[in-house]
């Protein structure tokens, strides 16, 4: 046998088997291997097709993880149009459409029909082309006659099929309609590590965004997952919607399989209460219930309208809703001095929780809803994450409602306020002496994901601030005890942690230093490329724009963002302390050569580790595409259990989760 012929073997061999392994991971939730093991196959593959690259197929796996980068998406006409449906709210509605579909059923010769009832995904529509049993083509909608072909993207997403069963009779064309969506989990990790100026406000504004983007590969990061709900062509399997719904599943789609045949309007009725409440517990965003005419061929007997089908029709539930009043709005300046006004509220129960605040998001939103103060205000929550003032009651408002005065302005600092042309927000100036903005920079430098100095909380800040001992990040390395000391509540010892926590944050990596700067449009991931493509403080500040808007991930408008931000003497001075301070102002490694071993991995540390600090074993992990986590649960992906691992140990191991040793970590890196 040549090299290439057992190449050729074994990579199909690999293909096949992380084939199966997606689909028990993605479609069936039954995983054999870890995620570890799992990226092993992957890897093997990939440096085989490295090796002979006349060996890639359109169906490999390793198409999945992106890469091609697409600068204009072609457009392509659809087999048959892909209508919309029309959408009822009540209970009343979904009879009369019942009734309605009944009398065309007659025409036919007909009794009423079986009708299947499925949950409205809220997602993006997509169409899916197989040929021979091979995905060709992935469109969006479009006008519904033609939309863009995003198969790059499309491959991506780990829950579409790339090669339909062997066997399974699918020659010829298929065609598979579902819904592009993000489910909750990915969509907060994804939503997390974004800069707050850019985070999508649902998982189907994100799913939408992130359709569209050119780079495949960061679509790949994002993690989408496809529900399939229609299916024609050769091989399609019965002529009923419930078959051919049970005939994807087969083919390796996933359903959600929540679908009900339903015999009757009362049983349809049923399905809908049932799921008004449960769809709740579900892992991803639903709006709805769509009903489809059981009997596929009669689909085209009873045709449709201009837009939609008439033996279809979609049941959206309504937003939760709730009454309250409008006590007050105030005006927070963000640390990048967008004004942002917030309706304080007195406190009412919307969805489960108590709200008491809502963000009005721009000046000109609170015109829209033409509010006033002590104005009587309907609040919802619905796909969105925050909830949010819908409506004015005006039938109710009271006699001494009081008009909202726009600031003119800045609330904090008194400068006059700005508003950039083309856009919706006003800003406060005043960039370097605004105390908002200063307060909000050092916060974000301190948070989380950024220097990590747990310390340093709004109280401290504040004070920090008022007193003029922090005008910005790079003075916070040069307190001292007695200034701090005198501060309220601090003692000597919390003084003392306050300080070592400071300058505990030194060791932070250059890519996050990076995105602890708080730079307009930069979040945890383009940090993380910019510290790729500019390993080096220096040369990341002297980059020009034109060259900036080249790093992937990078658009024109993050790129003048960038520039804007390193040519402002502030930032030079800031600088200069923090190279003082001696934070690490250049990447330690060639970014090029770490793995992505812990990719979408969450991690926990228990025990002593030997041979690297908590905070390098974090950072190692971080760098490698996972996530450090403080506590044990079912979804942790791995635990390095130290030297004395004690409670956090135990759990684990009762819960099954993986567990090694540090030696086995250090392997593993
Ligand atoms: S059937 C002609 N089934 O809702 C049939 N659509 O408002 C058209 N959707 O464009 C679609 N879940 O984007 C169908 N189980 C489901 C669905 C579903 C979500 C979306 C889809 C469609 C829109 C119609």
């Amino acid at each position: 046998m040549t090299d290439i012929t057992r190449a050729a073997l074994e990579a199909d061999m690999l293909r096949r088997e992380i084939e199966r392994h997606n689909q028990l991971y993605y479609v069936e939730a039954k995983p054999e291997i870890s995620d570890y093991d799992f990226d092993m196959l992957l890897e093997k593959l990939i440096r085989l097709e490295r090796q002979f690259p006349e060996l890639v197929t359109p169906d490999s796996p390793s198409q999945r993880v992106g890469g091609s980068v697409t600068r204009v998406f072609a457009s392509v006409q659809h087999r048959e149009p892909m209508l919309s449906l029309s959408n009822t709210y009540s209970s009343g509605e979904v009879e009369e459409f019942y009734t309605r579909l009944g009398k065309l059923l007659l025409l036919e010769g007909l009794e009423d029909g079986e009708m299947v009832a499925e949950l409205k995904f809220d997602g993006v529509a997509v169409s899916l082309l197989y040929h021979n049993g091979i995905l060709v083509r992935g469109a969006t909608r479009g006008d519904g006659l033609s939309g863009d072909d995003i198969t790059a993207n499309i491959k991506t997403i780990p829950s579409i099929p790339l090669r339909l069963p062997d066997g399974a009779g699918v020659d010829g064309e298929i065609e598979v309609r579902g819904e592009v969506f993000m489910r909750r989990e990915d969509f907060d990790r994804m939503n997390d590590s974004r800069p707050d100026e850019d985070r999508f406000a649902n998982p189907r504004n994100a799913t939408a965004g992130t359709l569209k983007l050119q780079d495949s590969a960061e679509v790949a990061r994002r993690k989408m997952s496809f529900v399939a709900y229609f299916l024609k062509g050769p091989g399609a399997g019965g002529d009923s919607q419930f078959d051919r719904l049970v005939r994807l599943e087969g083919l390796g789609f996933y359903t959600g399989g929540h679908y009900r045949l339903c015999r009757g309007v009362q049983e349809i009725l049923a399905f809908i209460d049932e799921w008004s409440q449960k769809r709740r517990t579900l892992p991803y965003e639903t709006d709805g219930v769509v009903l489809k005419l059981n009997d596929a061929a009669l689909w085209d007997r009873i045709g449709a309208t201009a837009k939609s089908p008439r033996w279809a029709i979609a049941y959206k539930y309504p937003a939760e809703e709730a009454k309250t009043i409008l006590l007050d709005v105030v005006f927070q300046v963000g640390r990048l001095g967008t004004i942002t006004p917030v309706a304080e509220l007195e406190p009412v129960l919307l969805a489960g929780s108590t709200v008491s605040r809502s963000t009005l998001h721009n000046f000109d939103e609170i015109q829209r809803l033409g509010l006033m103060l002590r104005d009587r205000v309907i609040i919802e929550k619905s796909g969105e994450v925050i909830p949010k003032v819908k409506r004015t009651v005006l039938e109710e408002r009271p006699l001494d409602a009081a008009p909202i005065v726009l600031p003119e302005s800045c609330p904090e600092c008194s400068s006059t306020l700005v508003r950039p042309e083309g856009e919706v927000s006003f800003y406060c100036p005043n960039e370097d002496g605004c105390p908002a903005q200063i307060r909000g920079r050092l916060l974000h430098f301190a948070s989380r994901h950024a220097m990590d100095i747990q310390t340093l909380g709004e109280a401290l800040v504040d004070q920090l601030v008022s007193k003029g001992l922090v005008k910005d990040a790079g003075d916070l390395y040069f307190l001292q005890e007695p200034q701090l000391e005198q501060l309220e509540r601090m003692g000597r010892k919390s003084a003392q942690n306050v300080l070592r926590a400071i300058d505990e944050s030194r060791s932070i990596s250059y890519e996050r230093l990076l995105y602890s700067l708080g730079i307009r449009h930069v979040g945890r991931a383009t940090a993380r490329e910019l510290a790729n493509a500019y390993p080096d403080m220096e040369a990341l500040r002297h980059a020009r724009e034109e060259e900036l808007s080249m790093v992937p991930d990078i658009g024109p408008v993050v790129a003048r963002s960038i520039s804007e931000y390193f040519a402002r003497p502030a930032f030079t001075e800031l600088l200069e302390k923090l190279r003082q301070a001696a934070l690490q102002m250049r990447a330690s490694e060639p970014k090029l050569q770490i793995n992505r071993n812990f990719e979408g991995m969450t991690v926990l540390f228990t025990g002593t580790l030997e041979a690297h600090g908590r905070q390098e074993a974090s950072e190692l992990v971080l760098e490698r595409g996972g996530r450090v986590v403080g506590s044990v649960s079912k979804k942790t992906s791995l635990v390095v259990a130290g030297r004395d691992a004690g409670s956090k140990l135990e759990k684990a191991l009762k819960l099954g989760v993986r567990v090694i040793t540090e030696d086995e970590f250090t392997a593993m890196l």
